[in-house]
């Protein structure tokens, strides 16, 4: 038996990770993996509720995986596995599904952003997925006994989801499911555009000259930073109402240097904003690197090392979470 606490959260295979999901989420993956049980997972069923090209999926399944290791999670530790892999998540989320309402659906902020434009509220043409991602997610959740999901802030609104499912589930038939708490850093669980400080870092913003991604090379990265969109004080204050710009650049500054954010106020006192996007360019840079050299090296290796722990991960998960389901099939009468 194990006593520590459970975390569960997972990333949607893509191409494209960006700063932000580092920030918000594996980052903290990394630095708490000594303290939780970790299950950490590829969210591809996930991934399938956008537009999707198979070849494509593929093959950032595996980038992720990898990722996931360059970055400093620790194998041997956190139990990384492939979603899809577990056949319990789409049951459970069935379960779920017969419990939640469309109202409660459709008022998902990120559904309604994905989903609904200006022009129209119209939803007909919308793919189901869409409506029912938080679904999928809290069975992913709560299959696992998740105590905390480190998620960023976007996610906050669906984890509420999760546990108010939980909570209807126990209440109702009798206790079965923990209710997660989230997990969400103080600074950085929102990096923002650095072209446009209203949206967040996001692979699917329009303009991607604000968005940074963790396989970017130098040159982009300096050339993203440099041209950060600023206000026109020139003084490096952290005042997110006021200054959001320079504040979000601080942000990610304190995260990757391990610093407080006043401590490197007080650095660039009397510094304008050239000097101090300098340094930032400089340290994003050689925290990539470090993570795409040994990202480089993890992908030839994906084969003999990366697949079969997630093989058999994948059955040390479909253990825990089948025995989860038959207390639910069990608790709402479908078996005896
Ligand atoms: P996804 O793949 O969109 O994002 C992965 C994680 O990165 C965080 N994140 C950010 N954090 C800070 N600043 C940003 N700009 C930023 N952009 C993204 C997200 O909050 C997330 O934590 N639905 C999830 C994946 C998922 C999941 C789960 C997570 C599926 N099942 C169960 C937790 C538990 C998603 O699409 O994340």
């Amino acid at each position: 038996m194990h006593n520590k606490k459970i975390m569960v959260s997972g990333i949607q295979p893509s191409n494209n990770i960006t700063l932000g999901n580092y920030l918000g989420a594996i980052k903290p993956f990394v630095d708490l993996q000594d303290k939780y049980k970790m299950f950490v997972f590829i969210a591809d069923l996930h991934a399938i509720t956008n537009e999707f090209n198979p070849i494509a999926l593929s093959k950032n399944k595996r980038n992720i995986a990898c990722l996931y290791s360059a970055c400093g999670l620790d194998l041997k530790k956190a139990i990384v596995f492939n979603q899809s892999d577990i056949c319990s998540h789409n049951d459970l989320s069935h379960i779920l599904l017969c419990h939640t309402t469309i109202g409660e659906l459709k008022r998902m902020t990120q559904f309604k952003s994905k989903a609904l434009t200006k022009n129209s509220n119209n939803t007909s043409f919308i793919k189901t997925g869409l409506l029912t991602y938080p679904i999928l997610m809290a069975a992913d959740i709560l299959l696992y006994d998740a105590d905390i999901v480190i998620v960023g802030a976007d996610q906050k609104q669906h984890l509420e989801l999760a546990r108010n499912l939980a909570i209807r589930m126990n209440n109702k038939y009798g206790k079965m499911f923990i209710a997660p708490q989230p997990f969400i850093l103080k600074n950085a669980s929102r990096i923002m555009d650095l072209a446009n400080v209203k949206v967040k870092m996001s692979k699917s913003n329009k303009d991607q000259k604000g968005v940074i991604y963790l396989l970017d090379d130098k040159e982009t990265i300096t050339k993203k930073i440099m041209e950060a969109k600023t206000d026109s004080l020139n003084k490096i204050k952290y005042d997110k109402k006021n200054q959001p710009e320079i504040s979000n650049l601080l942000e990610i500054y304190a995260a990757l240097s391990a610093r407080d954010v006043n401590s490197i106020v007080k650095k660039y006192e009397n510094k304008n904003y050239k000097v101090f996007k300098e340094d930032l360019a400089k340290i994003v840079v050689e925290k990539l690197s470090v993570i795409q050299k040994k990202f480089k090296q993890i992908s030839k290796d994906f084969d003999k090392k990366i697949e079969p722990i997630l093989k058999k991960n994948a059955k040390y998960c479909t253990v825990i979470v089948q025995k989860k389901t038959k207390l639910v099939y069990k608790k709402i009468g479908l078996i005896k």
